[in-house]
């Protein structure tokens, strides 16, 4: 199994480019930035990552990010991850980037784009990994500072296909983005949000009929909701499902609990993603290897949640076909 997760070729759609930032690189930015850390050894750092809730964790992710200050630092955290994507047969990612993160520490917002654009771009030619920027707002801060991100990153418009919703679910639900949503749309980017993380099923359904989004960002509330799921099935949403950030951040108690193939077999488009690989134990295979190791995933399931990630990317149809193909190639229809 190990092998053919490898092998498989595959799309990510929930990472945030903030929460791919190793210890090692941590260390690294501080030193050339002069910063100095609350911690003394990369050890020391992976053994403070023990987190009881999504907040918890968002505590500590904020404040290591502090280390983002040149161009050259978001190029070099970019780059990174993407030699990850190349070791795990990752073929094209939709990363998420929190602008606010680093305009409110007095960083432009150009500086952050032309930084992580510079090396998709470099990934693209030199690693032939496609990719597609998603710019994400904190839904802990207010409308108003959503509305004046969005404003600052229109002139990079061409450098990112949508926005997105994260940070504290709870008390922060989607209705509080309805209208930047719309301006977003209105200036031609498509929409995704996360929703049903923490927080209960009818976030997902007001992301849906409000914000108007493609896809949902985890999601895995959706089976308190029976009537939620059928619609998912019947609108073909798809969720980017995280299931080790999951398990991290006590979504689920254990991984052996995960709801992602009982969703995979009841027909809704899930897909396998890392979210936070750096503070949660692995890269894209290791959420798939988690889930043959604890649900027994099998060998059909592993072939839909690839074609899954595919089909629910950005890519076109001719680019999503290619990749199909070698798919089938792999694992054939049974
Ligand atoms: N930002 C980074 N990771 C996140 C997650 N899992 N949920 C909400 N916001 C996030
Ligand atoms: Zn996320």
């Amino acid at each position: 199994m190990q092998q053919l997760i490898n092998a498989i070729p595959k799309a990510e759609l929930h990472l945030h480019l903030e929460g791919s930032l190793e210890p090692e690189l941590m260390f690294e930015l501080a030193k050339r930035n002069q910063i100095e850390l609350p911690f003394k050894s990369v050890e020391e750092i992976r053994a403070a990552y023990e987190f009881s809730n999504l907040q918890d964790f968002l505590d500590i992710y904020y404040q290591a990010a502090d280390v983002l200050r040149t161009e050259a630092d978001f190029y070099d955290l970019t780059w990174a991850y993407l030699l990850r994507c190349q070791a795990d047969g990752v073929v094209h990612t939709e990363p998420f980037f929190d602008p606010q993160t680093h305009t409110e520490r007095g960083i432009d917002i150009g500086t952050v784009i032309k930084g992580i654009t510079r090396a998709l771009k470099d990934g693209e030619l030199q690693l032939g990994i496609s990719s597609y920027l998603i710019l994400s707002f904190l839904r802990h801060l207010s409308e108003e500072e959503a509305f004046s991100t969005l404003r600052d990153a229109l002139p990079y418009k061409e450098h990112f296909i949508a926005v997105g919703l994260d940070s504290s679910e709870l008390g922060h639900p989607p209705e509080k983005f309805e209208r930047v949503f719309a301006a977003a749309r209105e200036a031609g980017l498509r929409t995704v949000a996360h929703a049903g993380e923490e927080g209960p099923a009818d976030n997902i359904w007001n992301a849906i009929s409000l914000l108007n989004v493609c896809r949902i960002d985890h999601g895995v509330a959706a089976t308190q909701d029976p009537q939620l799921v059928s619609y998912l099935v019947q609108h073909r949403t798809p969720l980017t499902v995280c299931p080790l950030s999951n398990t991290k951040l006590k979504v689920f108690a254990d991984m052996s609990e995960h709801n992602i193939l009982q969703l995979l077999d009841k027909g809704v488009r899930v897909t396998v993603n890392s979210d936070d690989p750096a503070y949660f134990g692995g890269y894209v295979n290791a959420n798939y290897q988690a889930l043959a190791d604890a649900l027994n995933m099998t060998d059909a399931q592993l072939r839909q949640l690839a074609i899954n990630s595919i089909t629910a990317s950005f890519l076109p149809g001719e680019q999503q076909a290619r990749h199909l193909a070698k798919i089938d190639s792999l694992i054939s229809p049974t």
